[in-house]
């Protein structure tokens, strides 16, 4: 069989992206990583591709803040299906897919959110569920549909919110999660 090709997209400092390349080093995740791409041009997860040697590209998003310019879109598509990208891991995303990505990669995109879904979709998901007074919540990984963090959820993992947290201790908690979810699902698409 195969080993699973993965194509992983961020904005941000990519802990996910580098949790998810130390598993396939370690040889415990058998997928290959052939492609990271951020809109961000000096976003931290291009510096963890270089570190591990996987390909990488910005793209610059176009004039659109929440998603990408339909051209630029389809530039991605292809860049994806260039490298034989067989799953898309949205590893700190922050730009809503559209019709370009649903209709390429059609229940081939996964995502990550900072919440237990459906509860608290979108932004700062741990700010939401702090102010909301939760005492338990975690984080989700989902297909990737139309809506925002709204497709069919794949697996969970709670976290507490404990009584002195802040935002950011809260946030810190559900990333740990986050590093030990994320290689376990992926690892869910890969072969025997
Ligand atoms: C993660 O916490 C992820 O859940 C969140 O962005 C962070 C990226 O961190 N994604 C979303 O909020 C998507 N709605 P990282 O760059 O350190 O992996």
């Amino acid at each position: 069989m195969s080993r699973l090709v993965i194509g992983i997209l961020g904005s941000g400092k990519g802990s996910n992206c580098r949790a998810i390349l130390e598993q396939i080093s370690a040889q415990k995740l058998a997928a290959d990583a052939r492609l990271v791409v951020s809109d961000v041009f000096d976003a931290g997860i291009l510096d963890i591709a270089r570190e591990f040697g996987v390909p990488n590209a910005y793209l610059p998003p176009g004039k659109f803040r929440t998603r990408l310019e339909p051209a630029v879109e389809m530039e991605l598509v292809k860049m994806l299906e260039t490298a034989g990208v067989d799953l898309v891991v949205l590893a700190g995303f922050m730009r809503v897919l559209k019709e370009p990505m649903l209709n390429a990669f059609p229940h081939r995109i996964i995502n990550l959110h900072p919440s237990l879904l459906p509860k608290f979709p979108g932004m700062e998901a741990w700010r939401q569920a702090l102010a909301a007074g939760e005492k338990l919540t975690g984080c989700t990984v989902h297909y990737v549909d139309a809506g925002i963090d709204s497709g069919e959820i794949i697996a969970q993992r709670k976290v507490p919110v404990l009584p002195n947290d802040t935002p950011e201790s809260l946030h810190a908690r559900i990333q740990t999660a986050e590093r030990k979810l994320y290689p376990e699902v992926i690892s869910r698409f890969c072969g025997p």
